[in-house]
């Protein structure tokens, strides 16, 4: 059980940042993907690569009207060990256990590996869901470059991907029937309600702006303080009015996790800075009003959007019928956004939270209980027994 976390521990290690850091194409997450080809061709399960970089493990014929249940394997810079894969390893273990008990599915099965889920290198969350459900533009997706100014086209060339095939894809959308990703919780909401397991009920609304600061680099010892014209101080500012905003509006979020000054020298009076908000609330509307305060009180230079996805409510009858049929496992709803929340707009689409005790996600401290993966596990193995 769960033996696949072990056998992936070393890949995207990050020795600087601690945790991992697996970016899109990236040696590591190029090898997380090897790694899941060999594991599910191992199961018996048939890869297939669709048109936006996820990479689909068939059991038996692909076909319509599919029970499709998986996560994703990139990370956020100096991430956790669990977010994602803890959903694909767990969707593994459940195939080997069903191969075991000698359980055929009445439907097509596939397991699945989405791409750039956190939108780490290229700044577009959900990535590969995004351009496979028509969403995102594939020229606006080909020509996002990352922290090095490598566009996402060429990387996708690198990685053996044709970007030219990048775009809507209706035939692989049409054949997922109900997916199910199951996921490490990025809170403490089952700690809290003393349950290993839980069931999804929506995704706050949320979303990505980057902000520039214009000004003028100088020497930072011959430049008097009076005259400066230092682009850090306006985002300094900023920054304070970031958090004042969602102060000031209860259960919003909004938050600075990125800064880059140019040309970033410690002697060196910056010329240009740029920060990256993500800003998140119940509602679109109240997500829209945070972050048009915030346009309001940053003297920004430029105020871009980079990536939106509206508030989620997962599908109704489902969420219930798997919460019922888990024995009545806690429902509630997440902060962080998913894959299953873009495909919640297209076709049925459910989660399972596996308890994080420590509620920290998105940082080396993310964890969870090896015998609370196996609940996690186990829950999916029976939901997938129920639809399959
Ligand atoms: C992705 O995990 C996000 O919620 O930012
Ligand atoms: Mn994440
Ligand atoms: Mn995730
Ligand atoms: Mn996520």
């Amino acid at each position: 059980m769960l033996a696949g976390l072990d056998e992936i521990r070393d890949l995207g290690a990050d020795p600087v940042r601690g945790g991992y850091s697996r970016h899109l194409w990236s040696t590591a997450e190029l090898g997380l993907r090897e790694w899941f080809v060999e594991r599910a061709t191992r199961l018996g399960l048939g890869i297939d690569r669709d048109r936006n970089g996820n990479l689909w493990a068939w059991w038996g014929e692909p076909g319509a009207d599919a029970v499709v249940t998986g996560s994703h394997l990139d990370s956020v810079p100096g991430g956790g060990a669990y977010d994602g894969p803890l959903g694909v390893v767990s969707a593994l273990d459940a195939v080997a256990r069903l191969k075991a008990r000698g359980f055929t599915p009445h439907r097509p099965f596939a397991v699945i590996v989405f791409a750039e889920e956190e939108g780490s290198r290229f700044g577009v969350a959900c990535l590969g869901s995004r351009l496979m459900v028509g969403s995102l533009d594939p020229a606006v997706a080909g020509a996002l470059r990352d922290r090095d100014g490598v566009t996402l086209a060429d990387a996708a060339r690198y990685a053996g991907e044709d970007p030219e095939l990048f775009g809507p894809d209706p035939a692989a959308l049409g054949r997922i029937g109900l997916f199910i990703e199951l996921h490490v919780e990025q809170g403490r909401g089952l700690v809290d309600l003393g349950s290993a397991v839980g069931v999804a009920s929506g995704i706050l609304a949320h979303g990505r702006w980057r902000l520039s600061f214009e000004g003028e680099g100088n020497h930072a010892g011959a430049t008097p303080m009076i005259g400066r014209r230092d682009p850090m101080v306006a985002a300094a500012a900023a920054i304070l009015a970031v958090r004042e905003a969602a102060l000031a509006r209860p259960g919003t979020r909004a938050t600075v996790g990125r800064l880059e000054a140019v040309p970033g020298g410690t002697n060196v009076i910056p010329s240009r800075v740029q920060l990256w908000l993500d800003a998140r609330a119940e509602t679109d509307a109240e997500a829209h009003e945070l972050v048009a305060t915030i346009a309001a009180r940053a003297s920004a230079s430029a105020f871009v959007e980079e990536s939106w996805s509206s508030s989620v409510e997962f599908d109704a009858s489902l969420r219930d019928r798997f919460a019922a049929g888990l024995g009545g496992v806690p429902v509630l709803s997440t902060g962080a956004g998913h894959d299953a929340g873009v495909l919640a707009a297209h076709v049925p689409s459910a989660m399972l939270f596996v308890r994080n005790p420590s509620g920290v996600s998105h940082a080396p401290g993310e964890f969870a209980e090896l015998a609370d993966c196996v609940a996690g596990t186990d829950a999916l193995e029976s939901l997938l027994v129920s639809v399959l």
